[in-house]
Formats: C-alpha cells, sequence, structure tokens
C-alpha cells in the first residue's frame, strides 16, 4: 500500500474527546448540557442503525438524547406537530429528521419548519442557501460534508488552488460539499451522471471526493497519482463468507485505488465516523450560543 490511510475512527475518536471536554466545562458552568432530538420515520433498518448510532454518540460525550419514533403511516400536519414541539422545547439544541422520510411526505416542508438555530443537519432551504452564497454563513454546516472538510485539515491536505472533483450532486453530499470547497478556494467539479470521460475529468482531481452510492465506480486508472481520495460511499455487497452475508464498500476500487493515491479513507472507518462527529460538534455549537458561550 502507498497511500497513507485517513483514519476516520481515530480522527472521529478525537473530536468526541474534544467535545466531551466543553460539554462538561458547559454543565460546570451553566448546569446544563446540549440536547439533540432525533426523529426516525418508519422502520428502515439503515435509518434505524443511523440513528441508534446518533444516540449512542451523544451519551458517550454527555449530549443528552431525545428519541422519537414515529410510524411509517403519520400525517404530515402530526409530524410537523412534532417538529413544532422540538422548537419550543429549550432542553432541545438540535433536531434531526432521518432521512429519507416515506414518500407521501413532504421533506422540505418538514425540514424547513426545523428552528434555524436548531437545524444542526444544516438541511433548512434557509441554511444551505446560506452555504452557497458567498460571506453568508450558515448557523449550520451539513455533518457529512462538514466532516469531509475536517478530514482533510486534519490530515494536512491543503484545499487552496487545488483541483478538487466531487462525484455527486445530493443535497446531502455533493452539493454542500462542492460548496464548501469552493470556499476554501478550490477549484471545483461537480460530476453526475451526465458528465462526459469521467475518468479523464477524476484524472484532474488533487482531491477526490465520492459521493455517489455506487459501489467501488472508481477505479484506480482514474486517480492521478498521490491524489487525496475523500469515499463517503456506504453500499452494501454480497459476501458469502461475511457472518452477515455481505459486506459494506465504498464507492471506490479501494484495494487498486491505495496503490495510487496519496491518501486516501477506507470504508467502514473513514468518513461515517466523522458525519456523526459533526452532529455533536453541530449540537454542542447550537447549545453554546443559546447559553452566551459561544
Ligand atoms: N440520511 C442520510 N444522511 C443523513 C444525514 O446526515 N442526516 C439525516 N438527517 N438523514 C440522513
Amino acid at each position: 500500500m502507498s497511500a497513507k490511510l485517513i483514519d476516520g475512527k481515530a480522527i472521529a475518536a478525537t473530536i468526541r474527546g474534544e467535545i466531551k471536554a466543553e460539554v462538561d466545562a458547559m454543565k460546570a458552568k451553566t448546569g446544563k448540557v446540549p440536547g439533540l432530538a432525533a426523529v426516525l420515520v418508519g422502520e428502515r433498518k439503515d435509518s434505524q442503525t443511523y440513528v441508534r448510532m446518533k444516540k449512542r454518540a451523544c451519551e458517550e460525550v454527555g449530549i443528552t438524547s431525545f428519541g422519537y419514533d414515529l410510524p411509517a403511516d403519520i400525517s404530515q400536519e402530526d409530524l410537523l406537530d412534532v417538529v413544532r414541539e422540538l422548537n419550543n422545547n429549550p432542553d432541545v439544541h438540535g433536531i434531526l429528521v432521518q432521512l429519507p422520510l416515506p414518500d407521501h411526505i413532504d421533506d422540505e416542508e418538514i425540514l424547513g419548519a426545523i428552528s434555524l438555530e436548531k437545524d444542526v443537519d444544516g438541511f433548512h432551504p434557509l441554511n444551505i442557501g446560506r452555504l452557497s452564497m458567498k460571506r453568508r454563513d450558515p448557523l449550520f454546516v451539513p455533518c457529512t460534508p462538514r466532516g469531509c472538510i475536517e478530514l482533510l485539515d486534519r490530515s494536512g491536505v491543503t484545499i487552496e488552488g487545488k483541483n478538487a472533483v466531487v462525484l455527486g450532486r445530493s443535497n446531502i453530499v455533493g452539493l454542500p460539499v462542492a460548496m464548501l470547497l469552493l470556499h476554501r478556494n478550490a477549484t471545483v467539479t461537480i460530476c453526475h451522471s451526465r458528465t462526459q470521460n469521467l475518468p479523464e475529468v477524476v484524472r484532474g482531481a488533487d482531491i477526490v471526493i465520492a459521493a455517489v452510492g455506487r459501489a467501488q465506480m472508481v477505479q484506480a486508472d482514474w486517480l492521478k497519482p498521490g491524489a487525496t481520495v475523500i469515499d463517503v460511499g456506504v453500499n452494501a455487497v454480497d459476501d458469502p463468507t461475511a457472518k452477515k452475508g455481505y459486506r459494506l464498500v465504498g464507492d471506490v476500487d479501494f484495494d487498486a485505488a491505495k496503490e495510487v493515491a496519496g491518501m486516501i479513507t477506507p470504508v467502514p472507518g473513514g468518513v461515517g465516523p466523522m458525519t456523526i462527529a459533526m452532529l455533536l460538534k453541530n449540537t454542542l455549537d447550537s447549545a453554546k450560543r443559546t447559553y452566551g458561550l459561544a
């Protein structure tokens, strides 16, 4: 292996330690701790797992978690009522509505109903709008994109002036991470399903962010030797030798890519733990603002 491994698990553990110290200090000073409400609608296994991991991570650092497990057939109005109630709860500093929501729910209206001050996922249209503009800082930056930038920074990767290629244009990752790279003065290319000559475009990248959700799509010969590769993908592929019958792989063909890249994140253990760490950080930041500690 020639590439240096970017160990998201270890970096996220360091960040959680920093957050815990700040939560302890807040408690000593104000008698209060940050609170996060996690709203789960329906019974998607992946969403259940993500929400469980987020709640557990809260407890580890001293953030109170409030869980709302709601039925898949909840009405738009009832879900809006839950959000409004959480907006008015002073012990809740962050509200997370796990996506995707069932098809009958208008997710834009739900996300837009979350108080701007409690939008720790950074998905409120106004926060996304501010993120997309020059010198209009959003109150919160979406967690996975913020985690990608944090991984680059904590690994000593220079962003300014570099060619960054983002694969994928989702509202949750591709689009916001491209904005963050742009604000850090990278030259950014966003690729998607209609992009022509994709391997050639990726070959021009000093930094590759892969967020398409297609198992091992990015090939080693698409990479410029020495490039930094951040793999956001989490894809289940059949594996009869694994206990569960499947294993998780990223959007990048890791085994081959690590021989070409300069630095690379593994899956699992790369971006995933950072998403949760950034959610905790956003919740802490929200509580600090509430108690005048920011
Ligand atoms: N679904 C996939 N990623 C996310 C995330 O970061 N936050 C929420 N709320 N839902 C998601």
